[in-house]
Parts: structure tokens; sequence; C-alpha cells
């Protein structure tokens, strides 16, 4: 699915990025922080979010912040004072390292106000996007870089011209966790056509076990949309629903492609230091070690 070139439809050229939510999962270590600048290895987790849009190509970015986003702009800001310690000594390796996450794209900011929803969020982001395709990228799911999926979204964008969702398959009990899409095929490998979207369904009523992951292409459609959604499942104002409708409607339509690469699950504890020890297996600088010890470790549990 590549190779789109030439497309009728815009560039998709920004992304805007959730980051408003409470983290209440992750109290109290979210108490002064958003659950964003949590460490997975030694990276925030938006970090690998912010890296994954830029190497889409997505160099603005939006972030749609709450309470406590001032680690956030720190982190994605030069550290004056950190900055002369580590050139005091000589470190140009941590120097390196700081200053990557203040280099790697244009951010910008926006408050929420009240958090009613991930739609609400986006909705935050009209006024930056304007009439142009978007990407929306949730900070709990981290893609693995090894099987990015922006490109093939932003390629299906530019041949449908309609949102674009990510979908991948999950046991039957756990879609009451997601988002879920009914669809049916394409003549395009991997891309189907969307044809009903519903929020959290229980695992009995849930048309497919397609799950929407976090990531979105939005055609700027859904804005008009998104301003008539009442509030849904949770009494929050959903992106699914808004979906639906641009499903449903004469517009372009919402397109899905399936996801089959490794995806990490930061959003609650336990997947999180799943998220963690896996991708920490996987660097060169720890792999090794962790491995060794891993399966040590595993071994005494027995006993
Ligand atoms: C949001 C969306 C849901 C999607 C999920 C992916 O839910 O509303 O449709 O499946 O992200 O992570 P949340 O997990 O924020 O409740």
């Amino acid at each position: 699915m590549t190779g789109m070139s030439n497309s009728q439809f815009p560039p998709v050229r920004k992304a805007v990025v959730p980051v408003a939510g409470l983290g209440t999962r992750f109290l109290p270590a979210t108490k002064a922080m958003p659950k964003e600048m949590l460490p997975v290895v030694d990276k925030p987790a938006l970090q690998y979010v912010v890296e994954e849009a830029v190497t889409a190509g997505l160099t603005d970015i939006l972030m749609v912040t709450g309470r406590n986003k001032r680690p956030l702009e720190d982190h994605f800001d030069r550290v004056d004072g950190l900055e002369a310690a580590l050139r005091a000594k000589g470190d140009q390796r941590k120097l390196d390292l700081i200053r990557e996450s203040s280099e790697l794209a244009d951010i910008h900011f926006v408050r929420q106000g009240d958090p009613l929803g991930l739609g609400h969020a986006v909705l935050k982001g009209e006024h930056h996007v304007g009439e142009e395709p978007f990407a929306v990228l949730l900070g709990d799911d981290l893609i693995d870089e090894r099987s990015p999926i922006l490109p093939d979204m932003i390629d299906a964008y530019g041949r449908t011209g309609g949102s674009v969702i990510a979908l991948m398959e999950v046991p039957q009990e756990a879609i009451s966790l997601y988002g879920c899409a009914a669809v049916e095929a394409t003549e395009v490998d991997g891309l189907v056509r969307v044809t009903d979207l519903v929020e959290k369904p229980d695992a009995a009523d849930a048309p497919s076990n397609l799950a929407i992951i976090g990531r979105y292409v939005l055609s700027p459609e859904i804005f008009p949309l998104l301003r008539r959604t009442e509030p849904g499942r949770g009494n929050e104002i959903q992106l699914t629903d808004a979906l639906k409708e641009q499903a449903r409607g004469d517009g372009h339509g919402v397109y899905g492609v399936i996801f089959t690469g490794e995806r990490y699950d930061t959003g609650d504890k336990l997947s999180y230091i799943q998220a963690v020890i896996q991708l920490a297996t996987r660097r060169d600088d720890l792999g090794a070690d962790l491995r060794a010890w891993l399966r040590e470790f595993v071994a005494g549990l027995d006993d």
C-alpha cells in the first residue's frame, strides 16, 4: 500500500496529540506529572509518540493539554541550566540526548479546559489544524518503530480522502476496552471500508473483534461532525461516535488499515510494566543483560 503520489487530496502535515487525561490509574506517580511523562525505559512515553509522528513526516504537532502541562512544555524545550552543566562536564552524549527532544518538531499547545472526552480534545485542535487532514496519536499506544502504521494510513487518506483509523484484531473478550469497527473489504490488501462503529461494546454485542488502536488520520470533515456529537459512552464526547456519522454519511467515508505489527499499551499498570520490559529487552545497551537476568528470575519464580 505504498507509492501514492499526486493525490487529489491535500497532504497530511499536522498531528494532534491529546495529553489532558488525569492519569488516575497511575496515582500517586501522576499526582504532579502528566502520565505521558512516565518513562518507558529512559524516555517519556510521549517522546516515542512524537518521534513516530516526525518519522512519518508530521513535524507540526499540537498537544491538547490539561492540568500539569508544564513538564510537557519543559521536556520539549531547551533546558539552559542542565545543558550548561553537561557542557561544563564535557558530557556530549547526554547533551545530545536532552537536546534531541527539543529539536524534534514544531510543538504547539492548546488547553482542553473541561475534560469532556477524546472527541472534545480533537475539536480543540480545529483552529490550529484548519481545513487540512491531520493525524491523531494517543499517548497510551506505542507502535514499534520497526512496524510503523502511520505511513500506510496517510497513503490510505491520499487514495480515499476519507478518515482512516488503525484497526487491530483482539480476542473477542477484550473488545469492550476499545472502539469496535464493522468493515467490508476493498480491492486494496490491508485496507477496509468502515461501515459502522461502536465505542467499547459488550463482547456479546460487538460487530467484530477489530479494535481501534490510538492512531487516526482524519479528514477535516470530522470537525462539523464532532461539533454535533452528543456525549456518549461514559458521558464523554466520543471521537468514535463522530466517525460513525462520517462512515454512514455521504462524504468520503471512513477506512481502516489493519495493523499486524507490534504495539505496546502503556495505559494501565500491568501493560505499562510489560511494555517497559519488552522494549528494554530489545535495546542494544540493555537487552542482553536484561534477557539473561529475566531467564534466571523467571526460573526462580517456580520455587
Ligand atoms: C480511546 C478511544 C477508543 C480506542 C482507544 C485506543 O479510548 O475512545 O475507541 O479504542 O482509545 O487506545 P480510551 O482508551 O482513551 O478510553
